[in-house]
């Protein structure tokens, strides 16, 4: 017999309106995310700008509002100077960060170009690490001063009358990590990061600016780094950056998918530094968050360090191309749960990246066609309808053990509510390995409302992956809610990732 969970949801218990910007990815100068990836002049399905057309859709059907560039680490020693202008005239450089050849074909125009087409806003990172504030000023008046000045005209000479306007940027990238290039200490960072953004404030006062927080929750410095770096920088920014990467490396899938309580945890202890600076400064404006890097990476690590130490300085060398299977598709859907749990404070989200490198979208290398990924679904589900209000869960779920994070739940949920397109829809995954879960959904306060659909992302093998040839994993509708009396009644099969649609009559 199937264990039983209880959840009850009502319209107007809310954790927040969701900020669309949660739904947001990444795209880097790495591996083939950019060349091979958006950009293949000459592929029978690229536009006239060299973008592949195909790709363009893909990235629509995730529905992407902002897309953070151009690093990453690639940024901490990236030359804005050198992606603008004529594109023959553009400098090869050594691209440390990654050890390739970065040719300077994509730049900042052809970037924005991109990104309208395909829906989104740049979210622009600045580089911290090699560079500083009169470059990063100098930025900001060529992307968003009208005109008349030595970089605003500048920008008008290659051909851009208008001012792109980007309004979000990142204040450097992983600057506690010693493995970027510049990396600096906590009180380092913290005065560069001020004394930036109060510059650049004053070109520009409209914009918002992410400030990095540490590269993990693992870091030596966490959480110390969060205290010293928002306690230079507190007045003059608006988010705290955080980013974790999660892998099965041991091979123990019940403990990969508990990985999102650390995920949890992550936030809670991040926004409890934020509240206790806040509190230390006695301020009245909230810090909120930017998760502007998360995603399951740990497939492809022995490649990546096998292209830095025995190959040749090559442009767009294949890293970072994560294979990714269904029980990473599990994770990634409850790592969206986390976030939207979070959306009070959680305000921005990158899934990084977007295209080739740790993607839930993939092109073949000799010109074939795009293809989608296992972690498609579940963004993609979420993105479509996981914007409204999320709705508090009151959950009373049975546990399994793990061996590493002791008892967890299975069924973890969340739901949201569009009131405007009369829509509630809840996402929830049941990470028992070994047996299906009831739930029984008390939706009493949504009068009016009917069953639309229940879809479910589900395999008997939790290793199956997609290809180009084959989506092995992919959603499909299924008969297993019913409602009754304002209660719903669904069956969550064991691994099994649920968006339960209820559409006002
Ligand atoms: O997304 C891949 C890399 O992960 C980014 O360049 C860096 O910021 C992080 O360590």
């Amino acid at each position: 017999m199937a264990k039983s969970a209880k959840m009850m949801i009502d319209k107007s218990f809310q954790i927040s309106k969701v900020d669309d910007r949660i739904y947001s990815s990444f795209i880097e100068h790495l591996g083939r995310a950019v060349y091979d990836g958006i950009y293949q002049p000459g592929h029978p399905l690229s536009n006239e700008d060299g973008f592949r057309k195909d790709v363009i859709e893909l990235v629509k059907e995730l529905n992407v509002p902002m897309v953070r560039y151009p690093g990453g680490n690639f940024v901490s020693n990236f030359y804005w100077e050198d992606s603008v202008g004529p594109v023959e005239q553009r400098p090869h450089r050594l691209e440390l960060a990654w050890r390739s050849l970065e040719k300077n074909e994509v730049g900042l125009h052809e970037f924005s170009k991109w990104a309208k087409a395909a829906g989104s806003d740049v979210m622009m990172a600045l580089n911290l690490g090699t560079r500083g504030i009169s470059d990063a000023c100098n930025l900001l008046e060529y992307c968003n001063h009208p005109g008349g000045t030595k970089y605003s005209d500048l920008r008008i000479s290659h051909g851009q009358k208008e001012p792109y306007g980007f309004k979000t940027w990142c204040l450097g990238n992983e600057m506690d990590g010693p493995w970027q290039i510049g990396h600096k200490t906590m009180d380092e960072y913290g005065r560069l990061a001020e004394e930036t953004a109060k510059a650049m404030k004053l070109i520009d006062p409209s914009i918002e600016f992410v400030v990095c927080g540490s590269s993990n929750q693992e870091m030596p410095t966490f959480p110390q780094w969060e205290n010293r770096v928002l306690t230079h920088t507190y007045d003059y920014v608006d988010y705290l950056s955080l980013h974790t990467y999660y892998g099965n490396r041991s091979g123990n899938t019940g403990d990969f998918l508990a990985k999102s309580n650390d995920m949890d945890d992550f936030i809670h202890t991040v926004i409890a530094t934020c509240d206790y600076v806040k509190a230390k400064k006695r301020s009245r404006k909230n810090m909120y968050l930017s998760f502007d890097e998360w995603n399951v990476w740990y497939h492809s690590n022995a490649t990546e360090d096998d292209y830095r130490e025995n190959h040749p300085w090559e442009v767009a060398p294949p890293i970072l191309e994560d294979i990714y299977n269904f029980e990473d598709a599990l994770l990634v859907g409850l790592m969206l749960i986390v976030l939207l749990r979070n959306s009070d404070r959680v305000k921005v989200a990158c899934l990084a990246q977007l295209v080739n490198v740790i993607a839930p979208i993939m092109t073949d290398r000799n010109g074939g066609p795009s293809w989608k990924q296992t972690i498609f679904y579940p963004f993609m589900h979420a993105s479509k309808y996981g914007r409204g209000t999320a709705l508090l869960p009151v959950i009373d779920s049975p546990v399994h053990a793990t061996k590493d994070h002791g008892e967890v739940t299975d069924v973890e949920a969340i739901a949201v509510h569009n009131e405007e397109k009369g829509e509630v829809t809840i996402f929830a995954v049941n990470r028992n390995l070994e047996e299906d879960v009831v739930l029984t959904t008390d939706i009493r306060s949504f009068e009016g409302y009917q069953l639309a659909e229940h879809i479910v992302l589900e395999n008997d093998d939790l290793k199956a992956e997609n290809s180009a040839e084959k989506q092995k994993v992919a959603p499909v509708s299924v008969d297993r809610t019913t409602m009754d009396g304002g209660i719903l009644t669904s069956m969550l099969h064991k691994a099994s990732w649920n968006v339960i649609r209820l559409v006002r009559r």
